[in-house]
């Protein structure tokens, strides 16, 4: 979950690594700091600040960045922290004992402490409590040795269990920047550009200097030098990596004319699922087609896995592929999935979704079923990720970058993808009675991106919402049937950047205990769309206020029954009961990001998230 830079080339290096980092701190922001090679004198100039990002900048303001006529190296790390509390003490960049050789890295040292302790007893003195430093410590002993600087590090790499990715300096090779990848923590992306060379994290990281990638995989090991860069396994094998060129444009990771990453993304929301859907159905022939997917036997059932609002999208996909194509779906966490030793079979798929394409449980759920037989799919939006590459199938959510920690245009792709899918499956085992229902739900989609522009149309109830409940310490959504993920799903869009207590739930559930929170200080958030359990929520809308509670009910455009008998209404156009989700998911969204503008919070970089969890 942290956010690593580094950069060796004619420009000045900081200047270069400080953008990069600014564009990964979505992926932590704990503490930063930053290492760079003075050429001349053969030394580490180092910085650190606890906080964000602006912290190390202004130490950073007075200090000279001419670029050096002859190299300029430096690499940096915005924390998301695991081991050891967020102090400057305990910021990266790392040193040896010695001073002489540096190190950032991004995910966990499992068994840190036991080589800490033997490290001590030859004499090491650690100046942190990270396990970080652990590693760069083990690299100074292995060169003591009498290895090379690469083989220090496949050495090194070879003790440690658990999932990193690291990038280390050497001023023994102020040209040589080293990076591996171990697991699944976040991913290593090396930057070719021209006549410069970088490792970063993810690819926004790199996009200023180029477009030019290769991704390392788990227990590859490169040597990045400028013009020459070269990937190992850690059994020493060379690896050819293929150079992808990215076609996302730097603008989209930018804001723009919005105050926030997340406002931005959700009001690209028509745009993103015209994306999705173009170029994959042809609406007169009624077929879908999917880049990244091979035909093949329908699957006996669908395990889809995912976590947070990855995993609520799995149980609206459900919904879809069950109904749409009959083919059986088991949802669960992936960080439960992949220690319950699931019933799978090889004729099973494992559908993996992930926004990232790294997060740590998803990947290793996605693992579980691969060692079980099954085939992988992924639904995926960062192009190149781990979840990617590793499955037999995927399709892309096409979203572009989503860099606000808290997923909504994501959310919605991926929702989109899995109709998309559902689709697909469905004309697969195509019939004489069912091509008429499937041409009738491919159409369906051709009016989807039109009905969420209405949802994203400029609305005041947001803010007046805001300003009645902002004091609030607890919310309730409900929802019945398809809805009732997007109830968990608004549900967490509070929790995490609000700080409000919320809980989502199941409509039905209420009268089996929680209805006992109900009282005047509870607002509760009813979606209420014409469907087939709308009259069950109509019911549920009247015992919430026969309680007192206040109703925020999500209905459907026309209904003016509801408005009778809630206290406030957001409308939503008619929908197809299968898309309904995609539509209600925006009230969610626009409700929670105008609560937490009404409280003051970080709405991108809410406190202690980060937008990949590259960690267990
Ligand atoms: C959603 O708003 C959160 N940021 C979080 O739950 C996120 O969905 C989860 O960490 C999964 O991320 P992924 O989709 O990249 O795997």
């Amino acid at each position: 979950m942290c956010g690593i830079v580094g950069y060796i080339g004619p420009q000045a290096a900081v200047p270069v690594v400080i953008s990069g980092l600014r564009k990964l701190e979505y992926r932590g922001y704990d503490s930063a700091g930053i290492a760079k090679i003075n050429p001349d004198s053969g030394t580490f100039e180092i910085e650190r600040a606890v906080g964000k990002l602006i912290n190390l900048e202004r130490k950073l303001s007075d200090a000279d960045h001419t670029p050096h006529q002859r190299l300029n190296i430096a690499m940096g790390h915005t924390r998301w922290a695991t081991h050891g509390s967020v102090t400057e003490r305990n910021a990266h960049p790392h040193v040896s004992m010695s001073g002489r050789i540096a190190i950032v890295q991004n995910g966990i040292v499992e068994n840190f402490l036991e080589l800490k302790h033997e490290l001590q007893a030859e004499g090491v003195v650690f100046t942190s409590e990270t396990d970080t430093e652990v590693i760069v410590q083990l690299v100074e002993k292995f060169i003591h040795g009498g290895c090379d600087f690469e083989k220090a590090v496949h050495m090194t790499l070879a003790q440690l269990r658990g999932s990193s990715a690291v990038v280390l300096l050497n001023l023994a090779e102020p040209g040589t920047m080293i990076a591996a990848r171990l697991g699944n923590a976040g991913g290593v992306v090396v930057g070719l550009g021209d006549g410069e060379v970088l490792v970063a994290s993810d690819v926004p990281g790199v996009l200023e200097c180029t477009r030019k990638v290769i991704f390392l995989d788990s227990h590859e090991v490169v040597v990045a030098k400028v013009g020459d860069v070269k990937v190992r396994r850690l059994n020493g094998d060379r690896v050819q990596k293929e150079v992808h060129t990215i076609a996302w444009d730097p603008v989209a990771a930018e804001k723009g004319e919005y105050r926030h990453f997340m406002q931005k993304e959700i009001f690209e929301q028509a745009r993103a699922i015209t994306d999705t859907i173009r170029g994959r159905v042809d609406f007169e022939q009624g077929i879908v087609t999917l880049e990244g997917m091979k035909p093949g036997p329908t699957p006996r059932k669908i395990f889809s896995i995912g976590m947070g609002t990855s995993s609520i999208s799995t149980m609206i996909g459900k919904f879809m592929i069950e109904n749409l194509a009959r083919v059986p779906v088991e949802v669960d966490y992936a960080s439960e999935f992949r220690y319950r030793d699931p019933l799978i079979t090889p004729n099973d798929v494992v559908l993996g979704i992930t926004q990232s394409g790294e997060t740590a449980d998803t990947l290793a759920a996605m693992q579980e079923g691969r060692e079980k037989g099954a085939k992988i799919w992924a639904i995926v939006n960062a192009i190149g990720s781990q979840a990617q590459r590793v499955a037999d199938g995927n399709i892309t959510m096409r979203s572009g970058p989503e860099i606000s920690v808290a997923s909504t245009k994501a959310f919605t792709t991926s929702v989109v993808d899995q109709y998309l899918l559902a689709c697909w499956l469905a004309q697969q085992n195509a019939n004489g009675s069912t091509a008429e229902a499937q041409h009738l739900a491919i159409s369906d989609l051709m009016h989807l991106p039109g009905l969420v522009s209405i949802m994203l149309e400029k609305n005041n109830i947001y803010d007046e919402l805001a300003n009645i409940f902002h004091t609030r310490e607890h919310f309730l959504f409900l929802g019945r049937g398809i809805n009732y993920p997007v109830a968990l799903e608004g549900a967490l869009k509070m929790k995490e950047i609000s700080y409000i207590h919320a809980e989502g739930y199941p409509a039905g559930e209420m009268k089996h205990g929680p209805i006992a929170l109900i009282d005047e200080n509870m607002p509760v958030v009813c979606i209420c769309v014409r469907d087939n359990v709308y009259e069950k929520m109509v019911s549920q809308i009247e015992q919430v206020r026969a309680r007192h509670g206040t109703v925020i009910a999500i209905a459907t455009e026309g209904d003016t029954d509801i408005s009778k008998k809630a206290d406030h209404v957001i409308y939503v156009p008619e929908a197809p009961a299968m898309l309904s989700p995609v539509l209600t998911a925006i009230p969610m969204q626009r409700l929670a990001y105008h609560m937490a503008l009404r409280r003051g919070c970080d709405v991108d970089q809410p406190r202690n998230l980060a937008k990949s969890v590259t960690v267990e």
